[in-house]
């Protein structure tokens, strides 16, 4: 497999199988990801695997919760206002997800179906909980933690393992903390589900929009 390859084909994953994952299989993926690169060589970042029974509880009672209307607390904040073109981009993804599961608009019961299915983490038998000393600020530390993870997804996509990026896994991080036992000093950022995708499900097969080159790079001299 190129590199090309799997930067193109790699794809959040929606519908995972049940099935495990092994522990080597994983442990093999994080061992390789630790070359990727950090501020000054610092590799802030630290991971809990959850799975198992711990991973199940958790999976019920962020359900639960959500199911409650419980508003998310995440300990980086989430963004809450974009500039027009990328609202507009987010906005498209809604479309194009609940299109490949032919949830209508309108239908707020089967959208909040859905948003369940997020909060059980799509099924994932895995779920890394991405964490960075709480001392640390985060602007620099979250740059190094998106490498990592997307060394992490893209190692993943190499062995067969499908992963979807979520925010939505750490919107109540004392559910996490309770399930995973992270400390207080580590500040839980982000979750990445992992775990063997259902290639067959039209959420994990619909085409993924990308904003052209000439939206997003400025030549100046050169070619
Ligand atoms: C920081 C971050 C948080 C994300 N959180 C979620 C999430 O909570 N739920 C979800 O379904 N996808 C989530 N995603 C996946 C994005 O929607 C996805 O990467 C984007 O639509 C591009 O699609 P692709 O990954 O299939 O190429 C997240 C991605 C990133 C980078």
């Amino acid at each position: 497999m190129t590199v090309t390859e799997a930067v193109t084909h790699r794809r959040s994953i929606r519908k995972f199988k049940g099935e495990a994952v092994p522990r080597e299989t994983v442990e093999r993926i994080l061992d390789r990801a630790r070359w990727a690169p950090s501020w000054g060589n610092t590799q802030p970042w630290e991971f809990f695997v959850l799975a198992g029974p711990p991973l199940e509880s958790f999976r019920a009672a962020n359900r639960q919760r959500l199911s409650r209307g419980v508003p998310f607390s995440p300990e980086v904040p989430m963004p809450e206002a974009w500039p027009d073109r990328l609202k507009g981009r987010y906005g498209e993804l809604g479309k194009i997800v609940l299109g490949a599961l032919g949830i209508e608009r309108g239908d707020k019961a089967s959208r909040g179906g859905f948003y369940l299915t997020m909060a059980e983490l799509f099924g994932a038998p895995l779920l890394l909980v991405c964490c960075l000393p709480r001392a640390l600020r985060v602007e620099y530390a979250l740059f190094d933690m998106g490498l990592i993870v997307q060394t992490i997804c893209l190692l993943a996509y190499e062995e067969g393992i499908g992963s979807c990026v979520m925010a939505a896994a750490v919107g109540y991080p004392d559910l996490l903390r309770e399930a995973a036992g992270i400390p207080d000093d580590r500040r839980i950022v982000m979750g990445v589900a992992l775990g063997y995708p259902d290639t067959e499900a039209g959420v994990n097969n619909f085409p993924r929009p990308r904003a052209p080159l000439a939206e997003l790079v400025t030549w100046v001299g050169g070619g």
